[in-house]
């Protein structure tokens, strides 16, 4: 089972004017994985960046590029992808019709396919692809933009997907509102890797904002076991 505490800031809520440095930033401080949330303005209401913007980045760090696509279509466009140096890359069950063709797509082109469920999407929508995933994406808000409000109904979801997954070695990932507050929680719940963007980025303090959430959702582990 995968267990370890990963927090995977948002570069949602960064400095776009200077995201280059952002990521370096996030890096020194601590960040395990680094979130890109890609945006269309047709699967979600808001439109971010696209694979030239990842490619921009990808020198400054070696982390693992956590890419959360929030488009439809997905498949024509994680071949551009691949090429600009994602690591992970995660499609809504929403987004397309054909979720297990996109999941194998992603995984022939040599990265880690995973699976995300609006707040809307039961889990039993990832019953079928679970063997072809390294990570399911529950998100805690509904996505678009950052810094919303948690949805604790998806609580009682992250634990039925923990008792889905069993003994796969997949990470169960969790986006949106996470805090302080809300970080023991999803970790509790279940889930292992807290992506965080204003919980990270507002005030400035990245190192700060990344142990404490780290040290927060160690408390939740503690009080799982
Ligand atoms: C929302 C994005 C999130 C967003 C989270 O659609 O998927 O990754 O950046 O932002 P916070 O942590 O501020 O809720
Ligand atoms: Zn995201």
């Amino acid at each position: 089972m995968t267990h370890d505490i990963i927090i995977a800031p948002s570069i949602l809520s960064a400095d776009f004017a200077k995201l280059g440095e952002e990521v370096r930033a996030v890096d020194e401080a601590g960040a395990d994985w680094i979130h890109i949330d890609i945006m269309d303005g047709h699967f979600v209401p808001n439109i971010t960046m696209g694979p030239d913007v990842v490619k921009a980045i990808r020198p400054h760090t070696k982390k693992p590029f956590d890419v959360h696509l929030m488009i439809a279509p997905c498949d024509p466009f994680v071949a551009a992808f691949a090429e600009a140096g994602a690591d992970m890359v995660t499609v809504h069950v929403a987004a397309g019709p054909h979720l297990d063709r996109s999941l194998q797509l992603i995984r022939s082109l040599g990265m880690k396919p995973g699976v995300s469920l609006t707040p809307s999407t039961p889990e039993s929508a990832i019953a079928y692809v679970l063997d072809k995933v390294d990570h399911v994406l529950v998100m805690t808000v509904n996505p678009g933009f950052g810094g919303q409000t948690f949805i604790p109904e998806q609580l009682r979801k992250i634990r039925a997907i923990r008792e889905m997954i069993g003994r796969r070695p997949i990470h169960l990932e969790v986006d949106g509102g996470i805090h302080l507050e809300t970080a023991p929680l999803v970790v509790e719940a279940g889930a292992n890797a807290l992506v965080s963007g204003s919980g990270v980025f507002d005030g400035g303090r990245y190192a700060e904002n990344i142990a404490a959430l780290r040290n927060a959702a160690l408390a939740g582990r503690t009080a799982r076991v």
